[in-house]
Parts: structure tokens; sequence; C-alpha cells
């Protein structure tokens, strides 16, 4: 196992009616931000909860955060805490309202233009407006990490940033909420928790045997709750397992102590970027293809994989390995998953000589946990996701 160091000071409040805690939780006297997406709060009684159990505050609001948020609309918000004097954000709404706040909460302070933040994918380590979250989308894991993703709406660029000053001080995770999404966001939310996993799991072996049983966990619990969360938006065990699970897939502690991925993230910001394609169906078309092409450095531990969570038996490990990559495509699809480009646009043939480009030009030629991931093999991948 390699060397570590975890913090994590994010205060978790998790279950039904722990909104009503906000005001134990917000500095007395504080004025407050309320940053919030397209509106689904003020259909589900979100906003309701909020508002009252910020009673006695100075609340002003701030909507309009769109998925894949926009540096030009956080922008917007940088302005209103400045000209407010505004002291404490609290952020209502899913992943993308969330980084959305870690972007205005780093940019307020910041010396020089704030997109130096995200074109250079800066490390935020102080000067940030202190923020809390309300989660109403279990997907990201944003509710309980210090990263977030912007885009650059007029550079079509997707990219992530993040540091220890962009942790929320506290996030009340509510798995009542999960009642209220539409099941395409249900699905986002499954899969992208899935791949998180993945992309800090399926590497090769690292003897770190606690992170792999974590992680393997985290996969299974999501296998067996995917269906009952998607038939029974309402049930609320299985809402608070698809809950939990998303905040532990990326709130820091399975990726201690080893070498990760996170090259299909890095592949999916690009067709988010460039058809608007929702991040977690970037990460289905792509995750497969890339075990499939980096098969031979994967195997090892693709083979883990298919025999504790798929529980695959064959005469190889390179048989249960293949076999496993058919079965995690075999669940995206029942989940509801495109597993092609095709299926999301029309204009798939773009994608290749877009995305080759990119990685070129911002000298992305070595990723993955071997810097065996080049042009050649992103190529490839591509392909195969066409
Ligand atoms: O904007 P509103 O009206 O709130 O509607 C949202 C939005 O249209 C809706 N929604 C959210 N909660 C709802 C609801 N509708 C009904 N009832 C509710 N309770 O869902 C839509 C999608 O919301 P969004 O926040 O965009 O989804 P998600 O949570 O999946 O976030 C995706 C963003 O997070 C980034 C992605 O790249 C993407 O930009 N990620 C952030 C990460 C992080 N910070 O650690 C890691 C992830 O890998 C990911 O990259
Ligand atoms: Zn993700």
């Amino acid at each position: 196992m390699l060397n570590f160091e975890w913090y994590n000071p994010t205060r978790l409040l998790f279950g039904a009616d722990q909104i009503a805690k906000l005001k134990s939780l917000i500095p007395p006297g504080a004025k407050i931000l309320l940053a919030y997406g397209g509106g689904s709060i003020f259909q589900n009684g979100v906003h309701q909860q909020v508002v009252e159990a910020l009673e006695g505050y100075t609340v002003v609001p701030f909507g309009g955060i769109e998925p894949n948020p926009h540096y030009e609309t956080l922008m917007k918000a940088v302005e209103l805490i400045r000209a407010e004097n505004i002291s404490f954000i609290l952020a209502v709404g899913g992943g993308s309202v969330i980084d959305g706040v870690k972007f205005i909460s780093a940019a307020v302070k910041f010396a020089g233009d704030p997109i130096t933040i995200i074109r250079e994918r800066m490390l935020i380590k102080e000067n940030a407006i202190p923020f809390g979250t309300v989660l109403t989308l279990p997907a990201t894991g944003s509710e309980m990490n210090s990263g977030s993703v912007v885009t650059i709406a007029a550079t079509q660029e997707k990219l992530s940033f993040g540091g220890e000053a962009l942790f929320p001080q506290f996030s009340i995770c509510d798995p009542t909420v999960v009642q209220s999404l539409p099941t395409r966001q249900i699905q986002n939310g499954l899969i992208d928790a899935f791949v998180h996993v993945m992309e800090q799991y399926l590497t090769f072996p690292q003897q770190a045997d606690l992170q792999d049983r974590i992680a393997e966990g985290i996969l299974q619990t999501l296998i067996e709750t995917a269906p009952k969360v998607l038939q029974n938006p309402s049930d609320y065990q299985a809402a608070s397992n698809l809950m939990w699970c998303c905040t532990m897939a990326l709130n820091g502690l399975i990726s201690k102590g080893v070498k990760v991925d996170w090259a299909t993230h890095a592949i999916g910001h690009e067709l988010t970027a460039l058809y608007g394609i929702d991040h977690a169906r970037t990460l289905a078309i792509i995750g497969p293809n890339l075990y499939r092409v980096l098969f031979e450095s994967k195997k090892e531990k693709l083979a883990q994989y298919g025999k504790r969570v798929w529980q695959i038996s064959a005469a190889s490990d390179d048989q249960i390995a293949a076999e496993a990559i058919e079965r995690t495509t075999a669940f995206f699809k029942q989940t509801g998953m495109p597993t092609t480009i095709s299926e999301c646009t029309e204009d798939a043939d773009k994608a290749i000589p877009f995305i080759v480009a990119r990685f070129k030009d911002r000298q992305w030629t070595a990723l993955g946990e071997h810097q065996n991931l080049d042009l050649e093999k992103l190529e490839q991948i591509l392909q195969k996701s066409l």
C-alpha cells in the first residue's frame, strides 16, 4: 500500500427531516446566498423546507445554475456575493449546483481572473467562502469531496479543479429527495457512482485489501439497489442505499493508498463538452471500451472484479476478465444507459478528431494508472464507442 494522508472535514447529516437542522450548522447572523439550479427545488418541497429552516437569516437567492455548470453563469453569482457582502453559500441541488458553488466559493476572493482556476486546474487551499450543501440528487459525491467540474461555454471546455478549501462544511443528504427525480437522473446517479468506484478500483492488484473490499461492496450494493430504486423511487431504504453508495464512492476513502485511473472521466468530459451528453452516460459509453482496449494491463483486476462482484466462474482468469466486461455493459444497458455515442447524437464521427486533438493540445498523452493510455489507444477506445 502506498503512503497516504486522508483529510475530509465535511460534516454529513444523513436521513429524512435533516434539513430542519440547517440553523445549527450555519453561523448566526450569516448573510446567505441560496444557490440552486433550474427550479426543481420549488416543485419537490425542498425549497420550502430550506426557507423554513433558515428563518431569521438574510437569504439572497441565486438560481439558474445549469447542468454541467457554466463559468459564465457562475461569475454572476461571484459578482452578487461581492456586491452584497455575503458570508456563506448554501448549495441546494445536484452535483452541478454543488460544483458551481465550489467555483463561486473559490472565485470571490481570488486575486486575478477566476477563469484561471478552471483553465489551469488550480489547487485551492485557502481564501474560499464557506459553504454547505443540501443534496437533491445522489450521484457525484460532490457533497463530500473537494472536487468540481465547470464548463467554459465560450470554448466548449469542461475541466476539473479542486483543493482542500473546497470541501463543504456540511452536507445534508435526505434520501426522500429521490422520490421526485426523473428516472433518467436515477439511472445517471447509479452509473456515475459505479464508474467512480471502477476508476479507483479497476487498475491492477495493489494489495490494498480493505480498499478493494469496500469498493466491491459499493459495486455490489449498487447492482442490488438499481432495480429496486428504479422501480420505486419512493422506496426509502433503496433510496438510502443509493445515496450512501454515491457519497462513499467519491469521498476519498477508497482511493487512499492506491494508484487510480480517472481516464474514463477525462474522455467522458469531452463528450459532454462536445455533444452535451449527460455525464454518467458518457461514462457508460467509454468505461467498458477502455477496459477492452487496456485489457492486458487491467486483466488481473478485471478477473478479481468478475469473481467477487459478478461471481463468474470460468476456465481461466482471462475468460473471467473478458466476461466481467460483458456483464458490466449488460448492467449499464439494463439500467437504461446508452453504450454508444451514436445512441446520443447523429454526429458521432466528430468525436475522434475533436477529442484526439484536444488531448494532444493538452499533452494528455499518458493517462491511466500505468500512464499507458496514449493517443493511439484513445482513438481505439473512441472507435469502439462510436
Ligand atoms: O437544475 P434543477 O432544476 O435542480 O434540475 C436538476 C437537473 O436538471 C435535476 N434535479 C436535481 N435534483 C432533483 C432534480 N429533479 C427533480 N428532483 C430532484 N430532487 O437533475 C438534473 C441534473 O442535475 P445535475 O446536478 O446536473 O446532475 P448530477 O448530480 O449528476 O451532476 C452532474 C455534474 O457533476 C459533475 C459532472 O461532470 C456534471 O457536471 N461531477 C462532479 C464530480 C465531483 N464534484 O466530484 C464528480 C463527477 O464525476 C462529475 O464529474
Ligand atoms: Zn462522475
